[in-house]
């Protein structure tokens, strides 16, 4: 299928070492993906849903330990531990190499090596990267088909000599002779899943898991992880935002990129259904972006993936329309409950559970057991172009010109529904200073602000520090006038235990507010920490809200704040001398607006 000799000769020898039955070169076809899916359904990993109800559609349970991405067990693999910084897990290249080639040895008895090529963004754009990933999962191929671009198309543009970046991957667990197959093959325990990162030769490694981002090694590790790195080396952004197009009632269209950290809502703020009067969302992406300057100065993005692999929980009719029509054929459920009827369901759905309903433990759901049907981190995989507010630029190989960027996350306090930064450095320390308030017993951390700056933290490939200053650097390629505006959202702030905001398709009122400031209208006044709406610049006509909760959502109060900046000299302590001196600058300049 390929005459590429660097391509052939690395499947050759992963081939050789992992000692697969068969190797099969995937051509991304129908007639491929109907073909493991059928495979799937008889070796009884997947249910294939009702036709009539959830057509093209399929369930799987994955194993109960290998549930979520695993970020203590995900390594950026440099020559230097400096390189990989205070926020990842780190290992020499040689060592993490030796210890995976001696689990690698073998790993794939009994099972197919499926070599996946995939373009990362549309195809032949040249802002589009291209990967190969081998795998041993076929539930791999077929979320890989959904989430990238996949298969011989991408052969033909890599031709002879084309560079693609190698993924390797394998469930890590090979089968003797006779041995029946789990339904959810996986390695054992924990220790041995590993998701490496090799920054300095652009390679990902991963072996032990078949979930998600551990497995699906084009999205967080291939166009987080690798890309941030590429993008450093190359001067462009590869970063966890959605993508939005917004048009207001004059036609007039702007594009706005967006970072939260993970559970924060990206997905249903990049499909959000405005209810101010006139106005549109449209859906570019609801997680990564990739900016490239154009030639006119102006940042471009383009969604590097083909599809969605969202949360389900929660997200319904009401929550999230578009993701939920995104999902009504084609698509592929993990985790999530089965009706009796063959559909799905889950907590948050909307709808009463049918009795009998199948859990994702694949045991009969009983409410009484105090045990969710679905898992808390149940997804689904769904083509983008069944998204009814899909962009109609969002293929566009040029991208889509970027004319604000926002941060934000889930902080009960302190941090006001919007605010505007000074200047490009003033929003570079916005987005180092990204945190999203957790609750002890979730996860099992101290109870207070969980630092995520850029909503990177779990994804940036090298030292976040460095990453700081490359975002600093970027601000000088251009002139301030092309770059977009930085703006930092809080749908989440709590007055006496309760929202101050409503959030949801209301978000809209403040996307208007924001897309009015990038045409040079909508009022703005000073503040100590930015630039915060005037009274009256935020429309909230029809929405039962009253002009004092607006004020308390809007309020910056200085004694919070000077909480914060002791929490902000914390948190950058740890980045000692890679802290770019733009941003202790502008710690500084805000320890004296709040007159400390
Ligand atoms: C995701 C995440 O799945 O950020 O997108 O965890
Ligand atoms: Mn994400």
């Amino acid at each position: 299928m390929t005459k590429n000799k660097k391509l052939i000769d690395w499947v050759n020898e992963w081939a050789a070492w992992c000692e697969p039955t068969n190797v099969q070169w995937c051509d991304g076809s129908e007639e491929e993906n109907q073909q493991l899916l059928d495979g799937m359904v008889a070796s009884g990993m997947a249910t294939k849903l009702n036709e009539k109800k959830r057509p093209g559609s399929y369930a799987f349970n994955s194993d109960p330990s290998d549930v979520a991405r695993v970020e203590n067990r995900t390594f950026i693999c440099t020559t230097n531990k400096e390189d990989a910084g205070p926020t990842n897990n780190w290992m020499a290249p040689d060592e993490m190499k030796a210890t995976m080639k001696a689990r690698y040895k073998g790993c794939m008895k009994g099972r197919t090596l499926y070599v996946i090529p995939f373009s990362m963004g549309p195809l032949g754009s040249n802002i589009a990267k291209i990967g190969v990933e081998i795998t041993d999962s076929p539930y791999v191929v077929t979320n890989m088909r959904i989430m990238t671009r996949m298969g011989k198309k991408v052969l033909d543009i890599l031709g002879e000599n084309g560079e693609f970046i190698p993924c390797v991957h394998s469930v890590g667990a090979p089968l003797e002779p006779g041995q029946k197959d789990s339904k959810w093959p996986c390695a054992p325990t924990i220790d041995d899943k590993f998701i490496s990162h090799f920054p300095e030769t652009y390679e990902i490694w991963s072996f032990g898991s078949g979930y998600g981002g551990n497995a699906l090694l084009g999205k967080k590790c291939l166009a987080l992880r690798i890309a941030s790195k590429m993008a450093k080396d190359e001067g462009w952004l590869a970063e966890h935002m959605l993508i939005l197009g917004i048009t207001n009632p004059k036609g007039e269209k702007k594009y706005i990129a967006a970072a939260f950290p993970s559970a924060c809502g990206k997905t249903n703020l990049a499909m959000l259904i405005p209810t101010i009067p006139g106005w549109k969302v449209e859906t570019v992406g609801d997680d990564i972006a990739w900016m490239k300057f154009g030639k006119d100065g102006r940042l471009y993005a383009i969604n590097p993936e083909a599809g969605f692999f969202g949360v389900a929980p929660f997200t319904s009719m009401d929550t999230n329309p578009n993701a939920m029509l995104s999902a009504r054929a084609n698509t592929i459920f993990t985790n999530v409950g089965v009706t009796p009827d063959g559909d799905i369901w889950w907590e948050g759905i909307g709808t009463d559970c049918p009795a009998g309903t199948i859990n994702w433990k694949n045991k009969v759901y009983d409410p009484a057991a105090g045990e969710p049907c679905a898992h808390p981190n149940a997804r689904f995989t769904a083509p983008a172009n069944q998204c009814p507010a899909i962009d109609a630029a969002w293929e566009d190989p040029a991208g889509v010109p970027i004319s604000a960027i926002l941060f934000g996350g889930r902080r009960p306090s302190t941090v006001p529904l919007i605010h505007e930064s000074n200047s490009w450095n003033h929003g570079v320390f916005m987005g180092s200073i990204v945190g999203s308030e957790v609750t002890a017993a979730a996860i099992g951390l101290k109870a207070g602000v969980r630092r995520d700056p850029f909503a990177m933290l779990p994804f940036c490939g090298y030292n976040m520090g460095d990453y700081f200053g490359h975002w600093i650097e970027i601000g000088k390629k251009t002139t301030n006038d092309k770059l977009p505006k930085i703006f930092f959202v809080n749908w989440f702030r709590k007055d006496n235990g309760k929202w101050l905001w409503p959030g949801y398709g209301e978000n809209s009122r403040v996307l208007a507010y924001i897309f009015d400031r990038c045409n040079g209208q909508g009022e703005a006044v000073d503040s100590p920490i930015g630039k915060i709406p005037a009274p009256n610049a935020i429309n909230i006509e029809g929405l039962d809200i009253t002009a004092g909760q607006l004020e308390k959502a809007l309020a910056v109060n200085a004694d919070e704040w000077k909480d914060e900046v002791a929490l902000i000299d914390e948190h950058y302590k740890m980045f000692g001398n890679h802290l770019p001196k733009e941003l202790k600058e502008e710690l500084v300049g805000l320890k004296k607006r709040l007159e400390m």
